[in-house]
């Protein structure tokens, strides 16, 4: 397999944080630095380091769900010593991170996984999954403002791809769930304050076709067999 796959099915890190570790020249096969992207490995036969240390393939990849509270940064290490999701996750297994993430102040579903396979591939724009959200929002979004975030606004990086948006309470302040299938930074946010209707509180309700059910905040759960196929499936690949 592709030396980026191992490393990543491992649990080292990402794919792509497996790639950085590749040509910052931290990684060795049999002794021999690989910065090659393109390197492949024979997982029972040769020997991959980095930065010295064995890495093996982890035999059970774990993936777990956590209600994320607000005011948790999304990060498995804050040099600036904030909270981070780690202090809310179980410590083990080494290599769990978070797929993707969420702002400070938001709430709400957030993956964590071992498997960096599957998250590279859930986070890949190719496969869009689907991520669902409920924003509480200044004032009360016109029915033209929903069209408008249904369509597809105009963001300084671009015109959103279309999402699926429903008024839930009209308010004020409104309660609208929208659902987006890209991941840019602070998305759902700076939709709604192309419309003018700034976002008060935003929490994720589900994510491809996991839920997050009635997990109360800041608890966390091991994702189920099935649940863990359809992410598979939801990322176009059968297990
Ligand atoms: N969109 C946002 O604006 N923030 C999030 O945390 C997630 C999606």
């Amino acid at each position: 397999m592709r030396l980026q796959r191992f490393l990543a099915r491992s649990g080292v890190a990402s794919r792509r944080g497996s790639e950085d570790l590749m040509t910052a020249g931290r990684v060795r096969v049999n002794g021999e630095v690989v910065r090659e992207l393109g390197s492949r490995v024979d997982p029972l036969v040769d020997v991959v380091e980095v930065d010295g240390r064995v890495v093996t393939l982890a035999s059970t990849p774990v993936y777990i769900v956590l209600n994320k509270p607000a005011g948790y940064v999304t990060t498995m290490n804050d040099p600036q010593g904030r909270p981070t999701v780690a202090d809310i996750v179980p410590r083990d297994p080494a290599g769990l991170f978070p797929v993707g993430r969420l702002d400070l102040e938001t709430t709400g579903l957030l993956l964590f996984t071992t498997d960096g396979d599957l998250a590279h591939r859930l986070l890949h724009p190719r496969y869009h999954v689907e991520k669902v959200y409920h924003a509480r929002v200044q004032g009360t979004p016109s029915p033209e403002d929903l069209d408008t975030l249904a369509a597809g606004v105009k963001l300084e990086d671009g015109m959103t791809a279309p999402a699926r948006v429903r008024l839930l309470d009209p308010g004020p302040p409104a309660s609208v769930e929208i659902a987006i299938r890209e991941g840019r930074k602070r998305q759902v946010r700076r939709m709604f304050l192309a419309v003018e209707h700034a976002v008060i509180s935003l929490h994720r309700e589900s994510f491809g076709p996991i839920r997050l059910g009635d997990l109360a905040a800041g608890a966390h759960r091991a994702l189920g067999s099935e649940e863990v196929a359809a992410l598979w499936r939801a990322a176009g690949s059968d297990v």
